[in-house]
């Protein structure tokens, strides 16, 4: 089968970085570039590290420097507790020997329009940040969504199994990260899915599973170990886990797998005020009820269940070389 040309639209972070591995070793992607934006770092932390990834573990792509805060808002502090202070759980990048890739002179908006365009119909986009370049992209050139193959957006929560929030008990973060940017891309007539906690809170890497991953995955398994270290500590503390949950990576699982997941599909708002602010809702095609703030948007795919196993053993077999 032909590959998936990919854009990555990242904010590393620990979980961002693991799936960038994944992406990089799967042979059915094709990395275009590699964007950055403001999130579980400042954007300069966000795009040292992507450098510095991409330099790792994709010598040769393209990085461009993204958005520094939201659309109409503060940008949020850095996730430090989360994602270390250094966004790549403490392993303290810039003291690594390897220098990261060179910065593509375009803003990552620009760089997102431009690899579109050259490409129509061709490019799939997977945003696991705030979404602010997806929009920024959008208001300097809105006829990109038709443009695009599909958009992949890790965000959000639809409350199936309870899950409604990790950074309020209704948003998640990267919705939270700029919740204007995000109404305006899940608004767009573009194929967008969206993979939130709803499944990557049901896909869980155990202590177990990431220490195999470490013995059998050469220099990418030992990476994805010790980058996982400070994460799978932050579970541990705070939802008692002995393990990981798998944001970032199931956005590139169902790139490569769609089968994998169930989806719901209906027209999606953002809350953008208010207590809630942050917060997903979704108006499932079946309900009959007119809803006027959400029936003139085009549905998007919502991701509500997952093959969790089936999920963690593409990962494993994509580093492991098995596959
Ligand atoms: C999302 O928030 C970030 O901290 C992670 O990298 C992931 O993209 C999970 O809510
Ligand atoms: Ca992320």
């Amino acid at each position: 089968m032909s590959q998936h040309k990919v854009i990555y639209d990242t904010d590393p972070g620990v979980d961002d970085a693991m799936a960038l591995v994944f992406q990089a070793l799967h042979p059915d992607i094709a990395l275009l570039g590699v964007t950055s934006v403001f999130g579980n770092g400042t954007i300069e932390t966000t795009t040292r590290n992507a450098r510095y990834l991409a330099a790792k573990f994709a010598p040769g792509t393209p990085v461009a420097c993204g958005a520094a805060a939201p659309l109409r808002r503060a940008a949020p502090e850095p996730l430090a507790s989360i994602h270390g202070d250094d966004g790549l759980g403490n392993i303290r990048p810039d003291t690594h020997a390897q220098t990261g890739s060179a910065l593509d002179p375009r803003p990552a908006h620009r760089f997102i329009i431009e690899t579109v365009r050259a490409q129509p119909g061709e490019v799939t986009l997977i945003a696991v940040g705030p979404l602010t370049n997806l929009a920024l992209a959008l208001a300097e050139d809105p006829r990109i969504a038709t443009l695009v193959k599909q958009v992949v957006i890790m965000g959000g929560a639809f409350g199936t199994d309870g899950f409604l929030g990790n950074v309020t008990p209704a948003a998640e973060a990267n919705i939270l990260g700029d919740p204007d940017a995000a109404d305006v891309v899940l608004g767009a007539a573009w194929p967008v899915t969206i993979v939130g906690l709803d499944v990557t809170q049901n896909t869980i890497m155990s202590t177990a599973y990431l220490a195999s991953i470490r013995d059998r995955a050469g220099d990418a398994g030992r990476f994805v170990w010790d980058v996982s270290r400070h994460y799978e500590d932050f579970h541990r503390k705070s939802a008692q886990l002995a393990g990981i949950y798998v944001h970032d990576s199931s956005a590139v699982a169902y790139v490569l797998a769609p089968h994998l997941y169930t989806t719901r599909s209906g027209p999606v708002r953002v809350l953008t005020d208010g207590i809630a602010t942050g917060m997903t809702i979704q108006k499932p095609a079946t309900m009959p009820e007119p809803a006027p703030d959400w029936d003139s948007r085009p549905a998007c795919k919502v991701c509500i269940r997952v093959d969790a196993p089936a999920m963690l053993s593409l990962y494993e077999k994509t580093l492991c070389g098995t596959l």
